[in-house]
């Protein structure tokens, strides 16, 4: 383990602007966040939470609570890694940056998930093309406490190594899974649709839009439907699918991809908004101001 932390820079590459990727797992340098970055975090931390009342899937506020986490400070992983080590068996490890897809996927198959160590800068309040540990922070760990969230994630990782040794096309499916559930997932509740996605409840626009805006679908989620379906990295997303539990989703993944991978490999992917006539639709979205094109 290194425990000097070096931030990761953007540096030219082939495939542009990028973060430049690193395996490195570091001790979480918390003595070197200044007080603005502790100030980033309160900001963001209070706004989020003001925002999600009513909005994010209850669990969610829950468990920050049991983490203890606040707007006070910035969490100590180490006190997370506690919680953590006396239910779900998870533990946070500090990295730089975006990690190799196998790498990740390694992590998260040994119950490791991977943070960003830091945080956003004042001016990056509302937008990081990358994930900070905000995002990854408020965003993804509270879920890691749900047993059987936890346990999707686990097997979406031993997935991940599975489908990386099949073929490119069956990793795309499965990160299509990921984008839509763990990233921008919401659920179905008593009380209405409710946000679990960790990209969602980490940004104030999409908290309101995903739920609210006339515009996109929310559809039931289908296994096979959201594999097959393309998605925006760009904007807001088209389409949102919508669980009925996470019982539901550790259900889906229990099952052997490979065959379902072979099948894909001859089907069409679905554009990131189109609606199909077997899908369950909360909300047959608008469209309105969708850009035609750059589904990924
Ligand atoms: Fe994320």
């Amino acid at each position: 383990m290194q425990t000097v932390a070096e931030r990761v820079e953007h540096q030219p590459t082939a495939k542009g602007y990028v973060p430049v990727y690193t395996t490195r797992v570091i001790e979480q340098p918390w003595d070197t966040y200044t007080a603005t970055d502790h100030e980033t975090w309160a900001t963001l931390f209070k706004r989020q939470r003001e925002l999600l009342v009513g909005r994010a899937a209850n669990e969610f506020v829950e468990n920050q609570e049991r983490f203890g986490m606040s707007a006070d400070v910035i969490p100590k992983f180490s006190d997370l890694n506690r919680v953590l080590a006396e239910t779900t068996g998870w533990e946070l490890i500090a990295v730089e940056g975006l990690l190799p897809e196998l790498t990740f996927f390694e992590h998260l198959a040994n119950r490791r998930f991977p943070v960003t160590w830091w945080i956003r800068k004042p001016e990056q309040l509302d937008y990081l093309s990358e994930p900070d540990l905000f995002h990854d922070l408020f965003g993804h760990v509270p879920l890691l406490l749900n047993p059987v969230f936890a346990d999707y994630m686990q097997a979406y990782g031993a997935g991940g190594v599975k489908a990386a040794a099949i073929a490119p096309e069956a990793l795309a499916n499965l990160t299509r899974l990921y984008w839509y559930t763990v990233e921008f997932g919401l659920i179905n509740t008593p009380e209405g649709l409710r946000i679990y996605g960790a990209g969602i409840v980490s940004s104030k626009g999409e908290s309101i839009y995903s739920l609210e805006a006339d515009a996109p679908n929310r559809i039931g989620f289908d296994l096979e439907r959201v594999m097959r379906t393309r998605y925006r990295i760009d904007t807001y997303q088209k389409t949102y699918f919508v669980i009925d539990s996470y019982e539901q989703l550790i259900e889906a993944t229990r099952p052997d991809f490979t065959p379902l991978y072979a099948r894909l490999a001859d089907a069409a992917s679905h554009p990131a908004g189109n609606v199909l006539d077997s899908d369950t639709v909360y909300q047959r979205g608008t469209g309105e101001g969708w850009l035609s094109d750059g589904d990924v």
